[in-house]
């Protein structure tokens, strides 16, 4: 899919931006805190998804301005479709969505329109971070392949803050233990499913990585990328999601219990779920080096438009922010192969950092707003 127009206005400091993109490559071209990566976010917040800085929506609007506005026209393999997101400075700040015109309760339907994906420097958390680091991008990326799958994630966490709460009040002995079965049993449907997606993703996507982190390093290197379960052994996943899964699962809510009462909150399940990256067998968090470490969160993100394209007959939009020019030649032809087919923008400070084979439209950008070349 790509982008075939946009619109911005008031968006941080963006204002009256107009462009029509490249269907291939784009080259944001600007000095620093002059509003690149605020053009990406502008773009990248139509997708549905929560901006991936982690900043409040309500900064979204210029603080010059009572208002923001971004459109933008998307063409896929089937039709071109308009999404408009509009807010206005007021006590709830609430976002206004359209799609096509009509206006839509939530984010929800333009999950399905616009899919892209997003390299930013601070990607080398998924690797180094928390695990919920790790866990929140296998649960977006198999997400965008099939968005209903975000609503049993949702409804797993609002099973859990019920269970959460039960337990404080069987630990005030308001209620008794038996009652915490209310919960445990849709808590095990639930985290059966989200447990088999992301194993069922996690496999996918370590074929992938390891095929692609091996192109990358020469042949040298492994990558493995392997699903630890807090609930399920390996084999476990052997046998087809069914009522033997959930089984499972209750089962060990209902072990764990006793402590989760002592303490008040559940320490099982899909929330302790960790993903374990290896390079040669040793855990990356605690033994790669940087290089490894950008390596790896790069081919991750690759891997995750890969898995798109063959899922969907269709290509993500690519943003890369900041980090081509950082990269070595090796690294930014590997990119560049990849994403060969879809359409990318491309942020820099540096325009001459970038392979000169990334030809396409150049955007300039000074404070917020587009320069003529
Ligand atoms: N809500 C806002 N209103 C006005 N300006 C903002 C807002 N949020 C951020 N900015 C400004 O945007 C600029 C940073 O833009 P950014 O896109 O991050 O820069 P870069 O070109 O380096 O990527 C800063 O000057 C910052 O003050
Ligand atoms: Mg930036």
């Amino acid at each position: 899919m790509i982008i075939t127009c946009a619109e911005i206005d008031g968006f941080r400091n963006l204002s009256g931006m107009k462009i029509q993109p490249d269907p291939k490559y784009n080259i944001i071209s600007g000095k620093n805190a002059q509003g690149k990566t605020n053009l990406l976010e502008a773009l990248w917040i139509m997708s549905g998804c929560k901006s991936f800085r982690s900043s409040k929506e309500k900064d979204y609007i210029s603080l010059e301005k009572n208002k923001m506005l971004v459109e933008m026209k998307i063409l896929d393999n089937i039709r071109e479709q308009k999404i408009k997101i509009e807010m206005t400075k007021n006590s709830e700040n609430k976002k206004n969505i359209y799609l096509n015109e009509v206006k839509q309760k939530g984010t929800k339907p333009l999950f399905d329109v616009f899919k892209c994906i997003v390299f930013i420097p601070d990607d080398v958390d998924i690797i180094k971070g928390s695990p919920e680091k790790r866990r929140n991008f296998i649960d977006m990326a198999y997400s965008q392949i099939n968005p209903a799958t975000v609503f049993h994630l949702n409804k797993y966490n609002k099973i859990m803050n019920h269970r959460n709460a039960l337990l404080k009040q069987i630990m005030n002995g308001h209620e008794k233990t038996d009652a915490l079965e209310l919960w445990d049993r849709p808590a095990s449907y639930e985290g059966a499913f989200v447990s088999y997606l992301r194993n069922d993703y996690i496999r996918q996507i370590n074929e992938i990585c390891s095929k692609l982190y091996r192109t990358l390093s020469g042949g040298t290197e492994e990558l493995k990328l392997e699903y630890k379960s807090n609930v399920y052994k390996p084999e476990d996943f052997e046998n087809p999601l069914s009522e033997k899964s959930a089984e499972i699962y209750f089962r060990k809510l209902q072990e764990s219990s006793g402590y989760d009462i002592k303490t008040g909150t559940t320490h099982t399940g899909i929330a302790r779920d960790e993903i374990l990256i290896k390079i040669n067998g040793l855990s990356a968090r605690e033994y790669a080096s940087q290089g490894q470490i950008k390596s790896t969160a790069l081919v991750m993100k690759l891997a995750q438009a890969e898995i798109f394209m063959q899922k969907s007959d269709d290509a993500p939009v690519i943003f890369l922010d900041d980090v081509m020019g950082e990269l070595d030649e090796n690294r930014q032809k590997f990119i560049f192969d990849i994403v060969r087919n879809m359409q990318v923008f491309i942020t820099t400070c540096n325009e001459s950092a970038l392979l000169p084979e990334i030809k396409g439209k150049i955007f300039r950008i000074q404070n917020g707003e587009l320069i003529e070349n």
